[in-house]
């Protein structure tokens, strides 16, 4: 027995929560039984709307300690010494899932970590994936629709994805490694992240540099068939949740090598290709991969809900000696993600635990619902700025160095000049036998029901890509070969 004695939300003792107030022993329930009334009010207010993608998740927390001195390309609080930690919370999750989806999918995987440095929280919200399926922000709703339900059916529908993809030849490199082995990871722990975008890191010098940041695996890579997958979620639809939270709760902590890319901010002419494209990698020849240090995640939400479920990641979230880039996808992320969370999870989500910063927040915002927290100046009277009541101010010492652009303001055609081909190319011919054999199978199963006219054409953006690919997936399909013309 415990000697905690339970209480109302008002704190006051409950005397019996077993049985309900009536008016005789069948009696109906009387009105002024408060305690069953706030119960059935709490229940009817356990569910917030799920995350628009990325629905389905597990994390837990950690720590990254550099290993490498990275300071003389950015003055961020994060990379200050060697040996310095941080605090950081990662949530994994497929893209098109809903909450309840089984885990063992073939899916993107989302890479979210939220580093809680001495300067604010810097949120690198990635995928297990180094590129993306489009280019440009427009196409992204249309996408996500491809990938959740039909409207009228209800259930996905493979025509769309394929018709949409084959309509988005910026999608093949990313499609190539979605239904390559890598597309379905045994748990998180043996995937890779990235932050896929190009961001930019500075200096205490001013100096910028363009970044690519890697996590990759030290538990290996490990993933399923799609036999297997089916095999697991015949078994259990909850296989990384299990996998992970067990992992953590006996001790396995799971951990990754960040690396990162760098080139100096005046070096963009070494690419033949945009470097601000998220469709591409910069091939590791090019810019080789340095060490930063190891993320360990090492212990478990002690409430999934309040600490997984209602934690914000938002690229917006960036601090001094960290920054974005030009790319148009990363600039439209930075606008969308806060928004998200404020219809998700309210006004004042930044002051939930799990997305507080772990250093002082000084704002001038005021109220809203829920206003339930110290956000103040240190001074009531200043509750405004500017003030002369000795309110907290601007600090130009973390002003990022002005980014020089020029052009003409249009909208510019993201596929023109683009070759959407070589990068697949380079990536299906690291693939083996076995690698190419099991691509063309799961790409052929994702088929199922789709229109000739689509399967053509995609086998037309992957005969671009090479040959054997669409011969692979054309005999995988069973599709007869054309007769050249
Ligand atoms: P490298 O040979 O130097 O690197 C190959 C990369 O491919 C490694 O990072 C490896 O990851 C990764 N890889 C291996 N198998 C798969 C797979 N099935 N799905 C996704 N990634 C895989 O070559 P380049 O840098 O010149 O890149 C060649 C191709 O490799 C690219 O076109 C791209 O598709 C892919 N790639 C490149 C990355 C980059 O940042 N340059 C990052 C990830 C993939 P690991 O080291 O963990 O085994
Ligand atoms: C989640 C928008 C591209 C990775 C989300 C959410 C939105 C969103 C609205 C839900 C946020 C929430 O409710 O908490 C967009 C838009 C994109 C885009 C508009 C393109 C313009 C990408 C890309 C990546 C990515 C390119 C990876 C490189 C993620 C991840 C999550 C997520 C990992 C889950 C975050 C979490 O764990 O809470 N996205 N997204 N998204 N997105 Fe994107």
């Amino acid at each position: 027995m415990s000697d905690e004695r339970m209480t109302t939300t008002a704190g006051s003792p409950i005397a019996d929560n077993q049985n309900t107030l009536t008016a005789g022993r069948r009696g109906p329930v009387l009105m002024q039984d408060w305690q069953l009334l706030e119960k059935l009010a709490h229940q009817n207010r356990e569910r917030i709307p799920e995350r628009v993608v990325h629905a389905k998740g597990w994390g837990a927390f950690g720590k990254l300690t550099v290993t490498a001195d990275i300071s003389r390309f950015s003055r961020a609080r994060v990379f200050e010494k060697i040996g310095k930690t941080t605090d950081l919370l990662i949530r994994f999750s497929t893209v098109a899932g809903e909450a309840g989806a089984a885990d063992a999918e073939r899916d993107v995987r989302g890479f979210s970590i939220k580093f809680y440095t001495d300067e604010g929280n810097w949120d690198l919200v990635g995928n297990n994936t180094p590129v993306f399926f489009v280019r440009d922000p427009l196409k992204f709703p249309d996408f996500i629709h491809t990938q959740k339900r039909h409207p009228r059916t209800n259930l996905r529908s493979p025509t769309a994805m394929w018709d949409f993809w084959s309509l988005s030849p910026e999608s093949l490199h990313q499609v190539t490694i979605l239904f390559s082995d890598r597309g379905l990871p045994v748990a998180p722990q043996y995937m890779n992240g990235y932050g896929s975008h190009t961001y930019s890191l500075w200096n205490a010098g001013g100096e910028r540099f363009w970044v690519k940041f890697h996590f990759k695996t030290l538990q290996g890579h490990r993933h399923h068939t799609n036999a297997e997958a089916a095999a697991v979620v015949g078994e259990t639809r909850e296989s990384y949740q299990a996998d992970l939270f067990g992992g953590i709760e006996s001790g396995r902590f799971p951990r990754w090598l960040m690396q990162i890319q760098v080139v100096p901010e005046a070096d963009v002419g070494r690419f033949d290709f945009d470097p601000f494209d998220l469709t591409k990698v910069w091939p590791h020849a090019l810019v080789p991969l340095q060490d930063v240090g190891i993320v360990e995640l090492n212990r478990n939400a002690s409430n999934y809900f309040a600490e997984i479920e209602q934690a914000a990641f938002s690229p917006s979230n960036m601090v001094p000696g960290i920054g974005p880039s030009p790319d148009r996808m990363l600039q439209a992320r930075i606008f969308s993600y806060a928004d998200a969370h404020r219809y998700r999870l309210g006004t004042h989500y930044e002051a939930l635990p799990v997305n507080r910063p772990k250093c002082p927040v000084h704002t001038y915002h005021k109220d809203g619902a829920m206003r339930f927290f110290e956000n103040d100046t240190g001074n009531p009277d200043a509750y405004y700025e500017p003030n002369s009541m000795g309110g907290p101010q601007q600090d130009p010492s973390v002003a990022e160095p002005p980014l020089k652009i020029e052009g003409v303001a249009t909208r510019y055609d993201h596929r023109l000049g683009n070759d959407d081909y070589a990068q697949p190319r380079a990536l299906f011919e690291l693939f083996d036998e076995g690698e190419k054999a099991r691509l063309y199978a799961n790409v052929a199963a994702s088929m199922g029901g789709v229109p000739e006219a689509i399967l053509e054409r995609q086998l037309g953006l992957f005969a671009k890509v090479h040959p054997d690919y669409a011969a692979g997936v054309r005999a995988a399909l069973g599709l007869a070969v054309p007769v050249p013309a």
